[in-house]
């Protein structure tokens, strides 16, 4: 229908005729001569409507509003001096139509779809509407440009496309399950998957070394700005292969990737890696943002001295306790003292009992906590710190948990209120030796997922303490974002009882849940390992977006709505009856 695209309209062309087609992005009536901005797939080009050219076309004009369908054929000419847009890649042309055809009308606009203030939910109800943006289009055909570089680059790296089932069993990710009933099973259900992680192991028990899909997950947890229920990873797992090769082909899919968008110098010839250990100790997260440094100081040894009782408690175990300094260059200066009362409002929200602080003034380090210790103390919290006149530094004490988040927070908070994380960076770096399990509340549980290798010692799984086991696990995180994460996994039978057996998972439950696995690694699984990244994440990062909606075509709400098609909702009684379900509207009733 179309001889050319808006954004190819050019000088190139002055005098020939075209025809375009697309939506008015605005049209203006300048008492007889008709102008409208007529916007395609990407860019926007000016039509001009003169009686004096065509009547009829004029006539049409008159008649056309706001997101009408247009198709306009006309010739191209300069536009006059003074009246170039810089803005467009059309800027400097201008179609002078003589013939408009109207393929269809609009209702008016619901919402202004230029105004990015515009409340969420009407952008979701219309979300067709707020697709047709230029905004949204960029976003949309960056993704694409990105999932195809992903296939290319794990094709080239000799990997495999398998698509995996979306009605199966559950899978061990952690979060709840969205359940399917089964019309065949009354009373069985299907789970959707939380990820591939099942059948990419057996995949590599049937022998296809390398595979890969660009995978639909879901996963029924709290959202958050960077979590939807359903959402995408580029799911890899190779075998016979270490910790290191899956690394390499995770950091060559992510340069490949990147080049793809045009954002290739962003991606380090070699991404940094990090300690898990080091994170937590350092940055409070396992997801630092190394953007800024700005780390956490160990300084429980000195506040061991302290005359001030509760320091001196706390600082007696510290293998359960910690207590962080933060160090501020120039704080003195920045804050005044109602922020600095602020910031102890804002630790508190985390669980923190209070926010110590000195502040290292020509006469010496100032503040109430000063007369609980000597100056010998005062002189090594100075060194420890590295202090220079003007700088404030923050403690916090207390259980090791609590302190490494609010402290681990609290320098995030911080960094953004002054303004001194540079939103140009990306800074990548891969968390390696991570526990194996956690305890919480006596309950041991696996970090990442119970299938993940413990580092064993001589072959054997050998511990004095539960915590101490590390696992060949690995994330690799981006401005302080986890991206994705892997890990080589458990091939052999007796290692996995093992763990299912400290996951206090019994050999009925392993059986009911995993059987199937369990069975496959009894005939011959290899060596095997892999990694997972977000995909919506890493295009919110490419983008440059805060909200993970903005990068999924049609996403749920915070409250895993669909507005668009509002979803989910009531069923027929037939449906259910056909299911064997009846529905309880009360839950708790
Ligand atoms: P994991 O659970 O760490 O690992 O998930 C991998 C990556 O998927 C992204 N992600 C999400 N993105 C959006 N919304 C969500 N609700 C959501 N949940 C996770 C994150 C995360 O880093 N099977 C393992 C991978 C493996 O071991 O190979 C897995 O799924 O970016």
């Amino acid at each position: 229908m179309r001889t050319h695209y808006c954004a190819e309209i050019n000088e190139d062309l002055i005098g020939q005729e075209v025809t375009v087609a697309g939506w008015v992005a605005s049209r203006r009536d300048h008492g007889g001569v008709i102008f409208i901005d007529l916007r395609d797939n990407d860019e926007v080009v000016q039509l001009v409507c003169d009686p004096a050219d065509s009547k009829e076309a004029h006539a049409v004009a008159d008649e056309v509003r706001d997101q009408y369908v247009l198709i306009a054929t006309g010739k191209v000419r300069a536009r006059g001096e003074g009246l170039e847009n810089p803005k467009l890649k059309t800027g400097k042309v201008e179609i002078v139509v003589d013939k408009l055809t109207i393929e269809n009308r609009s209702l008016p606009m619901p919402f202004d779809l230029d105004d990015p203030k515009v409340n969420e939910e009407i952008r979701l109800k219309y979300r067709f509407l707020d697709l047709r943006t230029q905004r949204m289009h960029n976003i949309f055909k960056l993704r694409s440009k990105a999932a195809i570089a992903a296939r290319n680059s794990l094709a080239s790296q000799g990997f495999l496309e398998v698509e995996t089932p979306v009605l199966t069993k559950s899978t061990p990710e952690g979060a709840r399950d969205y359940l399917v009933p089964s019309r065949v099973f009354p009373g069985e259900f299907f789970a959707l998957p939380q990820s591939p992680q099942l059948f990419k192991q057996l995949l590599m028990v049937s022998g296809f070394d390398r595979y890969f899909q660009i995978a639909k997950c879901f996963r029924d947890e709290d959202l958050r700005a960077d979590r939807q229920p359903e959402f995408t990873q580029i799911d890899v797992e190779m075998s016979f292969c270490t910790q290191d090769d899956v690394i390499e082909v995770a950091e060559t899919l992510i340069r490949d990737i990147f080049n793809a968008c045009g954002m290739g110098d962003k991606v380090p010839e070699k991404f940094e890696r990090i300690s898990y250990e080091e994170a937590m100790e350092k940055y409070g997260t396992d997801k630092p943002d190394l953007r800024f440094d700005m780390p956490m100081i160990d300084v429980i040894d000195i506040f061991a001295n302290s005359t001030n009782p509760i320091f001196s408690e706390i600082a007696k175990d510290t293998k359960k306790n910690r207590i962080k300094a933060l160090k501020v260059p120039n704080g003195d200066n920045i804050f005044s003292k109602r922020q600095m009362k602020g910031f102890e409002d804002y630790v508190r929200k985390f669980g923190a009992q209070g926010l110590g602080y000195f502040q290292y003034k020509e006469e010496g380090l100032k503040g109430p906590l000063t007369k609980f210790f000597d100056d010998g103390n005062l002189q090594e919290i100075i060194d420890r710190c590295d202090l220079k006149v003007g700088d404030v530094v923050f403690f916090g004490a207390g259980d090791k948990k609590v302190v490494l988040d609010y402290m681990g927070r609290f320098r995030l908070y911080l960094a953004e209120l002054m303004d001194i994380i540079d939103k140009d960076t990306y800074r990548f770096v891969w968390v390696v030796d991570f526990p194996m399990f956690e305890v919480e509340d006596g309950k041991v549980k696996a970090l990442h997922h119970p299938f993940t290798m413990p580092k064993l010692k001589n072959g054997k799984l050998e511990f004095e303490d539960i915590e101490d086991i590390k696992s060949i696990a690995y994330d690799i995180v981006l401005n302080g974002t986890e991206l994705g994460g892997g890990s080589i996994r458990i091939h052999k039978e007796e290692i996995q009882e093992q763990i299912f057996e400290l996951l206090g998972i019994g050999k009925e439950e392993a059986e009911e849940k995993f059987g199937f696995l369990l069975e496959a690694l009894k005939f011959g699984a290899p060596p095997h390992g892999g990694f997972a990244l977000g995909f919506d994440r890493l295009i919110m990062l490419l983008a440059k977006t805060d909200s993970i909606r903005d990068v999924i075509a049609f996403p749920k709400t915070q409250r895993s709505q669909c507005l668009l098609t509002q979803a989910p909702s009531d069923i027929e009684g037939e449906q259910l009856k056909e299911l064997g379900l009846r529905v309880r509207r009360n839950i708790n009733s």
